[in-house]
């Protein structure tokens, strides 16, 4: 049976702070569908990496570990929760630290080759939800429904910033901002996979919107397809 085509996908691509994830896990709520976030894997593998003091120009290294990554992902009281060697790194990998390095491990096209059918397996009955950066472009170019969510740099910072703020975490706006811009450069300008919207994406600018309006419109769109 071949995963990739059997049942339907729903991807959700964008930059970091776009709201995708949140997105991503209503709209796998709404359909009764699994959920993917692709993301947690490369930080996963990120943190992996450090664990193992693997450095993070060691292509040949970190496409083995990768190849061999333990991770477990499950949803428990509906937070996912993520396992790495039977360790709970939930927390850990959700810094902003974690991000850039796992921006660093996914320049590598070897690592992100020996991630691919990984991500493909997620795909089961009755369908999948998954948001990342290639889900509509590389890993399920096949997806029935595509969705790019983007807003400005300075208004997924002032997301962050009052995400963590809320965790009691003090930050600093301006050092957000340029963090989340090298990001934005880093996984657009790499040669493997690049982020960049599907050409049959539905592209949504959440600048302006709040997750309820924007829920609604990708819960029309993928109606709309039906
Ligand atoms: O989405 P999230 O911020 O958790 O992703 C962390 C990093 O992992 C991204 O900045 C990106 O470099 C990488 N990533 C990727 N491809 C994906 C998902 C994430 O390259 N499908």
């Amino acid at each position: 049976m071949n995963s990739m085509t059997d049942y339907p996908v729903l991807t959700i691509d964008g930059p970091s702070g776009s709201g995708k994830g949140t997105i991503a896990q209503l709209m796998a709520k709404e359909l009764g569908w699994h959920y993917l976030d692709s993301g947690a894997i490369y930080r996963v593998l990120a943190q992996a990496a450090i664990k193992h003091h693997i450095e993070f120009d060691d292509e040949l290294a970190l496409a083995e570990l990768a190849s061999e990554l333990k991770v477990v992902f499950t949803i428990e009281d509906d937070q996912l929760i993520v396992r790495l060697e039977d360790e709970d790194v939930s927390t850990l990998i959700r810094s902003e630290q974690a991000g850039n390095a796992a921006s660093k491990v996914a320049v590598l096209p070897t690592v992100r080759a020996a991630l691919l059918q990984r991500q493909r397996d997620f795909c089961q009955s009755p369908g999948l939800v998954t948001d990342g950066r290639d889900m509509g472009t590389v890993i399920f170019p096949h997806a029935v429904y595509k969705v790019f969510l983007s807003a400005s740099a300075e208004e997924r910072a002032q997301r962050r910033y009052k995400q963590l703020k809320e965790k009691g975490i003090e930050s600093n706006l301006s050092d957000l901002i340029i963090e989340i811009s090298e990001r934005d450069v880093r996984d657009s300008q790499r040669t493997a996979a690049p982020l960049r919207p599907a050409d049959d994406a539905l592209l949504l600018d959440s600048t302006t919107m709040g997750i309820d309006a924007v829920f609604e419109r990708v819960r029309a769109h993928c109606s709309d397809e039906l």
